[in-house]
């Protein structure tokens, strides 16, 4: 029998909520469908900062780099607000991405028709909604050089961020962005700063350049990020690939997620490039939002981000695209069927918790 090793990375806060539910659902691909699913769970953020004093182990490092796929929880919180800052809960994520090269990051944002208002927009603007946000995510001020607080000895301190890009960084994640709006609807707007930035001259032009070369089929826009974070409310079905650097991603995809009615709806997908020798890549799934600490602990968290993270592994890292249609159909029919944790109420639906959610979730992926 295939087995297909995963690495559960639950986290803080709502993290390991969410991830029992994903947990539901790889139990009954394994008892029902043969999916031959091998979990390992370690420790990541701040769960692993109060094991052993830092974000993520080696050992933990070493299970990732291994894993077939990695799901990731989310981290942080405020108990751990006054951490050192390269052993904040954050660094854990952030070195998973650097060291698994997982440079391109895909942020779906699709507003499913029962949440048509849920949304703080018009049920015009977001009705049928289907864009998808290309992140950089190895790149970029997250880890460019020098990245320090120095005192300049007169009573001033300076604080300072690199953003940096190579010619290479960009060319890789514009090629991913062409190649995934050729599956969509052909369309691929790149976004950065030039007016005001060195790093967004030469993402325009490598982009540019990149499009020329190999992607001429593919309609080619470009839009000063400001412009484009503006343009996202106004009127977002406009887009179809948005393709960006590491920091505008990240804002930019939180934007997104409030046109789709929640943060807790939004998945992504984390990816390397695929080894020449076997094609396989390195993956990590994890939603967009974070450990949400206003809601941890109390079971109201939304696990939709998670199952729809889960959803992205099986369809790029096993290649399980029925069942990745099938549980995208099953939070569909669940919404449909009225069920809404607190972030995505409306009137006349069925308030439940994450733990229900979860549960009608399989239910619905069982009979489906
Ligand atoms: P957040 O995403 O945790 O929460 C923002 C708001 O959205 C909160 O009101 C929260 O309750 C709500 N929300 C988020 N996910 C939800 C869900 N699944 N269901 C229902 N409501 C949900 O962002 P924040 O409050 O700015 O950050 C909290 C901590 O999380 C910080 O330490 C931050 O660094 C960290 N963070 C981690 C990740 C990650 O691990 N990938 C992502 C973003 C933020
Ligand atoms: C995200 C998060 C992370 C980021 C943090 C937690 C490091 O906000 O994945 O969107 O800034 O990339
Ligand atoms: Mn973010």
């Amino acid at each position: 029998m295939t087995t297909r090793s995963l690495f559960l990375l639950p986290g803080d806060g709502i993290g390991p909520e969410t991830m029992a539910e994903v947990a539901k659902l790889i139990d009954h691909m394994n008892a029902k469908e043969g999916a031959g699913f091998v979990t390992d769970q370690g420790l990541v953020g701040g769960s692993a900062y109060d094991a052993h004093g830092e974000a993520i182990s080696d050992a933990d490092m070493d299970k990732a780099m291994a894993a077939d796929a990695v799901l990731f929880g989310a981290v942080g919180g405020p108990k751990w607000d006054d951490v050192p800052y390269e052993q904040r809960p954050e660094a854990g994520l952030l070195r998973l991405r650097k060291d698994m090269a997982l440079f391109a990051n895909l942020r779906p944002a699709i507003c499913y028709p029962a949440l048509a208002d849920a949304s703080s927009l018009k049920r015009d603007v977001i009705e049928g909604l289907d864009i998808l946000i290309v992140r950089e995510l190895t790149g970029g001020v997250y880890f460019g050089e020098p990245k320090e607080i120095t005192d300049l000895g007169n009573g001033q301190k300076r604080g300072v961020d690199t953003q940096v890009y190579d010619t290479f960084e960009i060319e890789r994640i514009a090629g991913v962005a062409f190649e995934l709006a050729r599956t969509r609807s052909n369309k691929v707007c790149s976004m950065e700063k030039r007016n005001v930035m060195k790093s967004g001259v030469l993402w325009n032009e490598v982009v540019t350049a990149t499009h020329a070369a190999h992607y001429a089929d593919v309609e080619l826009t470009h839009m000063l990020a400001d412009a484009g974070g503006m343009q996202l409310v106004r009127w977002p079905k406009q887009f179809d690939v948005i393709v960006t650097d590491n920091l505008f991603g990240d804002m930019l995809s939180d934007v997104a997620a409030m046109l789709t009615g929640s943060l807790g709806m939004l998945p992504s997908a984390s990816l390397g490039a695929p080894d020449p020798a076997t094609g396989k890549r390195k993956a990590l799934y994890e939603p967009v939002h974070g450990s949400a600490p206003d809601i941890a602990g109390k079971g109201i968290a939304n696990p939709i981000a998670m199952i729809a993270s889960f959803a992205m592994c099986l369809r790029y890292s096993f290649a399980m695209i029925d069942e990745a249609v099938r549980i995208e159909a099953a939070v569909a029919k669940v919404l449909d069927d009225g069920l809404r944790t607190g972030d995505i109420m409306g009137d006349g639906a069925r308030p439940v918790s994450t733990a229900e959610m979860g549960d009608a979730i399989v239910a619905a992926y069982a009979a489906g």
